[in-house]
């Protein structure tokens, strides 16, 4: 995806000073969803764990700049992955940018990674399947689930601390 000299990378978050400022800002635009999301400080502890995994969308000068700590994230997914699985902690697209296919492009890119399980990746064996909780009322994630083929496999009551009910939603990583 590109517009005016611009692409869209998909790059992983290994803690360099710009990442964790890119992390600063979008973190405290998720929090002003309803619903809400982990702190940054949350996000920063729960990455301690070597299991948990963050990427995100940058548009940056193609093909040879890197990104600029300036140059801020437009989408951000992050995971937890297991031997065999990984689970989908959070997906987000700046508001600005949403319906114009970056949310698509986190879950193709996901995918593909689950399925190559680059050698830093603990576990060492490509995932077979990618679990997501999702709230009942949020309707655009779920499209976004359904179109990638994803099936709801259960309901968590009362899953939310203000008493939403969760989906349990599962697809296998290759099809
Ligand atoms: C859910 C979210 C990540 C979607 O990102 P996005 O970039 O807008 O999604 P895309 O443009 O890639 O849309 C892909 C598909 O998802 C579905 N979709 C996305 N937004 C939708 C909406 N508002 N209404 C209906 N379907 C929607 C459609 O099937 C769409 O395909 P189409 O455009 O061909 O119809 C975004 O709305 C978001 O960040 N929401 C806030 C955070 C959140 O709720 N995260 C999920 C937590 S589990």
């Amino acid at each position: 995806m590109s517009d005016s000299g611009r692409s869209v990378t998909f790059e992983i978050y290994r803690k360099t000073p710009a990442q964790v400022a890119g992390l600063r800002e979008i973190s405290g635009l998720w929090r002003k969803e309803p619903g809400g999301f982990w702190s940054f400080d949350q996000v920063i502890e729960a990455l301690q764990r070597p299991s948990v995994r963050l990427f995100y969308l940058v548009s940056r000068v193609a093909p040879v700049a890197p990104a600029a700590s300036q140059d801020p994230w437009q989408a951000a997914v992050l995971i937890d992955v297991g031997p065999y699985s990984a689970d989908l902690l959070y997906i987000y697209v700046r508001p600005e940018m949403r319906r114009a296919g970056l949310g698509r492009v986190m879950m193709e890119h996901l995918f593909d990674w689950l399925a190559r399980n680059p050698g830093d990746q603990p576990g060492g064996a490509p995932k077979e399947e990618l679990f997501l909780e999702v709230r009942l009322s949020n309707q655009p994630a779920i499209a976004l689930y359904e179109s990638f083929g994803m099936t709801r496999v259960s309901v968590r009551k009362g899953y939310y601390s203000d008493g939403e009910d969760a989906l349990v939603f599962k697809r296998k990583v290759k099809f």
